[in-house]
């Protein structure tokens, strides 16, 4: 009998086949100049060939491990391995290390004249033969480097709390944690702290303004509201990574419109949004492999550790290619699903330990998940709740003397079952998919054609700043 976790004869061969195409794109990019495009892609596919097996491979260990969890939409609530995001990111990673020569070799030799010394500070390949548009110069080397930083260590810490199932008061605070080296490296780095003014605000701020401090504090907030959002907009199968990769593939999008074709050279967004790019572009390979093994009904569970590496991934590309506006319009479902929890995280009405939607095994769907009321709400409570009820916006339960004993739980899933009724739970991922690739495409369609309505400058014209 074929065991669960062996790759099949079919599996291997195209796995191999993979394998074989990606160090053939590599091989053949060293011949002209690196190419470093191409080479993300072949390792975007090295990293698929390499998460797909190894996510395979590694199942039952991790389940001895005690790192799985029960899939509470099933029948039997069968236990899967969980954390298996962990996999996916550490290939990631050992893939971004090794892509390090792709953008930066030709610039470091350039700068040195051998012996480790680094007196030659004119980049004679440069001046000669003008700078390749996807190679980066080295003092890029230092985000990229703190990048990498950051991710490590927000997977040690997502690994630490699927191991150890941190309360949520403390945990939302994880990714700060992980941010941290990202930004001590942008502050001796980089530090720019001015943002561009508004057009119609310009008149009395000025062009710029610098927000000092506050913008570090800016960036750290969306370094945690990134990968929370994420781990928030879960608990139903393929929901994480689906999300993920609608948010990489839209952001990607983006970026190649800061290119060549769509852009004119060189645009002074164009590197940071190549940044970007080598940075999505073997996160899509990972989460692919992923997606297929997490997909309904699922194999694995990708635990927080995903959600976090994948929030952070958009983070620091946000940051460090100084895009996180944009970033934030593509998180829209995860915004109103973290505004409509509010009350349920801030305690102002009782939040269960999980608040996925129910499973109903007699009709095999999903239905609202409810929180109980012990104790009849305050009458401002009572209020707002009988209110939304109105509205549809929470299903609410009353005993005779008209206090209200349950409550739906407020997420974006609950929600929509409420307004759709109950349904499948590959319909429901399905539904929510959609919805987040229809937000996104709105964000970017607004994004590039209402932005010269309020700022200066975009991809489709330079203006007068160059911010
Ligand atoms: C967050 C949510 C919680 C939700 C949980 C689901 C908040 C404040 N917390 O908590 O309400 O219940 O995510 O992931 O919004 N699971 C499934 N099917 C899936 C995915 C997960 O049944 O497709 C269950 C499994 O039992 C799994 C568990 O959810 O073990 C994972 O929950 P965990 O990630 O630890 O929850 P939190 O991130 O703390
Ligand atoms: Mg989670």
């Amino acid at each position: 009998m074929r065991q669960p976790n062996r790759l099949s004869l079919s599996e291997t061969a195209c796995l191999l086949a993979l394998v074989g195409v990606s160090i053939g794109i590599t091989a053949n990019s060293l011949r002209d100049d690196g190419r470093p495009l191409t080479v993300s892609f072949a390792f975007s596919l090295l990293g698929f060939a390499a998460s797909y097996s190894l996510i395979r491979w590694l199942g039952p260990t991790f389940m001895r491990a005690g790192l799985k969890g029960k899939d509470m939409a099933k029948v039997n609530k069968p236990e899967i391995p969980e954390t298996m995001g962990a996999v996916c990111a550490v290939v990631y990673l050992l893939l971004l290390i090794a892509f390090i020569p792709f953008p930066f070799y030709k610039d470091i030799v350039a700068a040195t004249s051998g012996g480790g010394n680094r007196d030659v500070v004119i980049q004679v390949d440069h001046v000669e033969t003008g700078r390749y548009l996807h190679r980066f110069p080295h003092n890029k080397l230092a985000s990229y480097l703190s990048g990498i930083l950051s991710l490590q260590a927000i997977v040690l810490l997502g690994i630490g709390d699927d191991l150890l199932d941190i309360r949520w008061r403390h945990k939302v605070l994880i990714p700060a944690l992980g941010a941290f080296p990202m930004l001590v490296v942008y502050f001796v780095d980089f530090g720019v702290t001015h943002v561009v003014v508004p057009l119609p605000l310009q008149k009395y701020l000025g062009q710029l303004i610098d927000l000092g401090w506050l913008y570090y504090v800016y960036m750290a907030a969306v370094a945690i509201f990134c990968p929370n959002s994420i781990n928030m907009l879960a608990g139903i199968n393929g929901i994480e990574v689906a999300q993920s990769l609608v948010i990489a593939l839209l952001l990607m999008i983006n970026d190649f419109l800061y290119l060549s074709p769509f852009t004119s050279y060189p645009h002074p967004a164009t590197d940071s949004h190549l940044f970007s790019i080598y940075f999505l572009i073997p996160f899509v390979g990972v989460s692919l492999a992923l997606l297929y093994h997490n997909w309904y009904p699922s194999k694995v569970f990708v635990g927080d550790t995903y959600c976090y590496f994948a929030g952070m991934v958009f983070a620091v590309v946000g940051i460090l290619g100084h895009f996180s506006k944009t970033l934030l319009l593509l998180f829209i479902p995860q915004m109103v699903n973290f505004l409509y929890s509010c009350p349920q995280l801030f305690h102002l009405i009782p939040c269960p330990r999980h608040r996925l939607p129910r499973y109903n095994p007699s009709t095999g769907l999903l239905e609202n998940s409810v929180t109980e009321w012990k104790q009849p709400p305050s009458w401002p409570i009572h209020f707002i709740l009988t209110t939304l009820a109105r509205f549809r916006l929470v299903g609410i339960k009353t005993n005779d003397r008209g206090e209200i004993v349950e409550s739906t739980n407020l997420t974006l899933l609950n929600l929509w079952l409420l307004w759709l009724g109950p349904m499948k739970e590959e319909r429901l991922v399905l539904h929510i998919v959609f919805l987040q690739i229809v937000c996104g495409i709105i964000a970017l369609f607004v994004r590039h054609r209402m932005a010269l309505l309020v700022f200066p400058a975009d991809n489709l014209s330079l203006g007068a700043s160059q911010v």
